[in-house]
Order: C-alpha cells, then structure tokens, then sequence
C-alpha cells in the first residue's frame, strides 16, 4: 500500500538564509513539488552554526510567514513548521534559550549535526550534555559520519534514547554503495528512526519522500514506513516520546 502523506522534518526550504532555497520562487516551488509529492507537514530546519549563521531571527520569522501565506492559500492541509538544523557547540543550550536557534516545533527535540569527521566519542558526549539540558536530540544525516559507519555505535546511540535520522536520497538515489549498503543494514536491524528529505533544491536535494518510502515499504514493513516517514516525525513535533530500541 502506498502512503498518502508524509512528515517532512528536515529541509532547507526557507530561502535565502543557507545553502537551501536561494529564492522565494525557488522555495515555493520545492513547496509545490514536496506537497505534490504527499508532503503535508514540512519542517523548516535551516541550518544554525554560531561560527557562521548571521542571519537574524526576524528575517527567519518573516520567510517563514511569507511561505505559510503561500501555504494558506495553494495547500491549505498543509503545515509548515520552523525548527533549526543545529551544528552542535557547548552552548547550544543558551543558542536556544536565546532564541538564536529552534528546537523542532517547540518540542523539546533538537535536530543536531556534527563535522561528518567528528569522532564517535565526542558524538557521544554531546548526546549525553543534550540530554542533561532537558532536549532529545535527533542525530542529522547519521550516513554522514565517518566514525558512525560501525554499527554497534549507532545502536549505542539508540540505546541512549539518540533519535536517528537519515535522508530519503541515501535510500533510493544512485550514491556511493558503501552508503547504501550502510542505511540498508541499518534499516533491517531498525536503527534509524526517522527519514527525512533534507532538501535543499529542485534538483540534485530535492524535498521528496515518495520514492524512499516506497522502497521502505516494500523491503522491509510498512509499519515501519509509517514510522519513519509519518508517525515519528510527528511525535516529535508533539513532543512525544520515541522508542529508539526494540522496534517491530
Ligand atoms: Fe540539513
């Protein structure tokens, strides 16, 4: 069976403040071809690294307001939420508390990324600070770490309660085969949690679910598909609580 709508967690679709849309024509357009694609909440999570964002928070208030009136009024079951993509730095907690950066839809969840090269040891550390603030992180991209290509540490990631994300393009695109065999075995021992687009453009990171899902759905369970591209990005965006370990 096919899904018929998607939870969107991770994208760059709010234009001009990152390396996502440049444009507002750009950004209505992946809005269109992600809600055509059965999108129907996308979360806004542009990226905030406190050694390179300058962007203000009321720029990023404003954009986010201008595509919710497009939203209104092409796609009216449509959701958009603001959130951050956060580049982990030990003061992330005040970042938030400043309102420099976003948790995920006023949630307590954090979507958090490292340098791809960071070592599983500070990974872990940042998880276990992250958690003693009172957040639950949602590891970004988790095929973009070198050090987390061993299994058993992203199962120790799980274990600490870590939200692990990876993207729809890792999944279904033409990409590297150890990439593809990693997010496989990952999938069958159900250690990602959530897929996401982590759109930045209409071509080569383009907003769309479909496909992965599909592919989801039919080498593994759909259950699980559900999961991982409706019901857990919803959970987090109401702030509920995620099983990260035993699952199906
Ligand atoms: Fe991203």
């Amino acid at each position: 069976m096919e899904m018929n709508r998607f939870a969107d967690l991770h994208s760059h679709v709010l234009y001009g403040v990152d390396d996502g849309a440049k444009t507002p024509k750009e950004a209505l357009k992946m809005m269109k071809m992600a809600y055509a694609n059965n999108t129907r909440v996308l979360c806004l999570t542009p990226h905030y690294n406190p050694r390179m964002t300058e962007e203000s928070l009321e720029n990023s208030l404003l954009i986010y307001k201008v595509l919710m009136k497009y939203a209104e009024e092409k796609m009216p079951d449509m959701t958009l939420i603001l959130g951050s993509e956060i580049f982990y730095h030990n003061d992330f907690a005040k970042s938030i508390q400043q309102g420099k950066c976003y948790t995920l839809g006023e949630s307590r969840y954090v979507l958090v990324e490292f340098s791809p090269l960071e070592s599983h040891f500070v990974i872990q550390k940042a998880m276990n600070k992250i958690f003693a603030e009172g957040y639950i992180p949602v590891l970004a991209h988790v095929e973009k770490y070198k050090s987390l290509r061993e299994i058993k540490r992203v199962e120790d990631l799980a274990a600490m309660g870590v939200v692990i994300q990876a993207n729809a393009s890792s999944v279904v695109d033409e990409i590297a085969a150890d990439t593809k065999k990693y997010i496989r075995a990952l999938l069958k021992k159900k250690l990602i949690h959530i897929i996401s687009s982590d759109g930045h453009n209409l071509l080569d990171r383009a907003p769309l679910l479909g496909e992965a899902a599909d592919y989801v759905s039919d080498h593994f369970d759909e259950d699980y598909a559900q999961k991982l591209f409706y019901q857990n990005p919803i959970r987090v965006l109401m702030d509920k609580k995620i099983k990260t370990v035993g699952i199906g």
